[in-house]
């Protein structure tokens, strides 16, 4: 089965979708496992530029079929909406993009619950506000969850959203917590209408995407997986409870696109030359250090900015020992270091290669994220360079300090390197 997972082994944002391009025509399907539209890439195509939540990034070349696969969580709106601009742009992806009827659907009510919830100072957790805790919550827990399946089913999804919708208002107003007078009760009817209305425009993509991609893999067809956020905001593996709530690790495909464990065979890990998070939690290499600080520098250069929310990225070094973590647990081959060139014209470039944990030190990655709370990286220095690098085509075009620097990352991670990237183009790659 030659199957191939290209996933992000630090907080996400590592420019998976680049990487996923240049292997686009190698394959015949590229199938999202996990997440929804809390991811986000940008994807160039005919001469357009398309920024993307949901769709997997296969969809802009007409070769390849697309898939939403059942571990993705869809909100209708955002489905048609990037549809839509796909066509605007001239592609037109009926035919070659597959939704599972096992996908579970977001409502509103998922959306105002994550809004209330993130509201509260404690237990924030800086999500990206998509309602993507709330509809897990719901597929997980049974009793109201809603899938892309049953839409199709009018009556059905009617008496069920009767169900639901009533319990949802109830629980808001009760979250709300002395302000439901700025709530609205939803209405049942009202949702039913408007989710039967998209619900028609969503049918010609829905099918059993399991059963596409055994068929797929049975006629020796080469299926990509392309996985939403970064290992280290995985459910269960990630710096929880500042995670997502789904598995981002290459464990989460046959779950999340029902096939075999056996489906994969080769894994991408993506990292980016320093590391960036969005949202709250423990992150050991930050880069705290104010307005004309290296941190803000690696931000402007970097462009790190989130896609989907626009918050700023929080920046810091790269950490070795959460990559060796990350790229352990996904099993990766090989790694992809991505925007090299924004560390150019840096002085000297740290690298963590251990933690010291109350004075002791350890290259072991914590398994609970309090305890990482108290580590502080320990550091290696590397000379850093002045050159441009975006023209750098081969790694013998690399300023003598800029490989060392990659050999340094791919020794730390105990992987060799495939590609490194110095620039947003295509064209800007190295392939090693
Ligand atoms: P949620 O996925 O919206 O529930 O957000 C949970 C955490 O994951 C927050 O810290 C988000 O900022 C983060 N997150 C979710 N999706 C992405 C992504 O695609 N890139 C980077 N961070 C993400």
């Amino acid at each position: 089965m030659p199957g191939t997972c290209v996933v992000g082994l630090q907080w996400g944002d590592e420019a998976k979708g680049k990487i996923v391009d240049l292997l686009g025509d190698r394959f015949d399907f590229v199938v999202r496992y996990n997440g929804g539209a809390n991811a986000g890439h940008t994807v160039v195509a005919n001469g357009k530029t398309f920024k993307l939540s949901l769709l997997p990034t296969g969809v802009i070349r007409p070769h390849v079929r697309s898939v939403i696969g059942n571990g993705v969580v869809v909100y209708p709106p955002r489905f048609l909406e990037e549809v839509g601009r796909l066509r605007e742009g001239g592609i037109d992806p009926a035919g070659n993009l597959a939704l599972s009827d096992h996908a579970h659907v977001i409502f509103p009510y998922h959306m105002e619950e994550e809004r209330l919830a993130e509201s509260e100072a404690s237990g924030k957790i800086g999500t990206t506000g998509r309602g993507i805790g709330p509809c897990y919550q719901d597929k997980v827990g049974r009793r109201f969850g809603i899938r892309v399946g049953d839409l199709l089913h009018a009556d059905y999804l009617r008496d069920r959203l009767r169900y639901v919708v009533p319990f949802k208002n109830r629980l808001l107003t009760a979250f709300a917590n002395g302000h439901a007078d700025t709530l609205k009760p939803l209405d049942p009817d009202r949702v039913a209408d408007e989710y039967l209305g998209y619900a028609e425009v969503l049918r010609p993509f829905v099918t059993d995407t399991s059963r596409l991609l055994q068929d797929a893999f049975r006629d020796g067809k080469r299926v990509l997986f392309e996985a939403a956020q970064g290992s280290l905001l995985d459910v269960d593996h990630g710096t929880y409870p500042y995670v997502t709530s789904s598995s981002s690790l290459p464990s989460g495909i046959p779950g999340g696109a029902g096939v075999p464990t056996k489906a994969v065979q080769r894994v991408i890990g993506v990292v980016k030359a320093y590391t960036t998070r969005v949202g709250r939690g423990p992150f050991p290499t930050e880069l705290d250090d104010g307005p004309d600080g290296i941190g803000e520098r690696i931000r402007k250069i970097g462009r790190e900015y989130g896609t989907v929310t626009g918050r700023p990225r929080r920046v810091g070094w790269f950490d070795a020992v959460a990559v060796r973590y990350t790229a352990a647990l996904a099993g990766a081959d090989e790694i992809t270091v991505m925007l090299l060139d924004v560390l150019s014209g840096l002085p000297e470039l740290k690298l963590c290669t251990a933690y010291d944990c109350g004075g002791e030190r350890t290259t072991h990655f914590p398994s609970d994220s309090f305890q990482l709370e108290r580590c502080r990286p320990v550091y290696e220095t590397l000379p850093g360079w002045t050159e441009d690098i975006t023209a750098a085509r081969k790694l013998a075009d690399l300023p003598a300090a800029a490989r060392r620097y990659v050999d340094r990352v791919a020794e730390l991670a105990g992987l060799p390197v495939s590609v490194v990237s110095v620039g947003p183009d295509r064209a800007q790659t190295i392939l090693v």
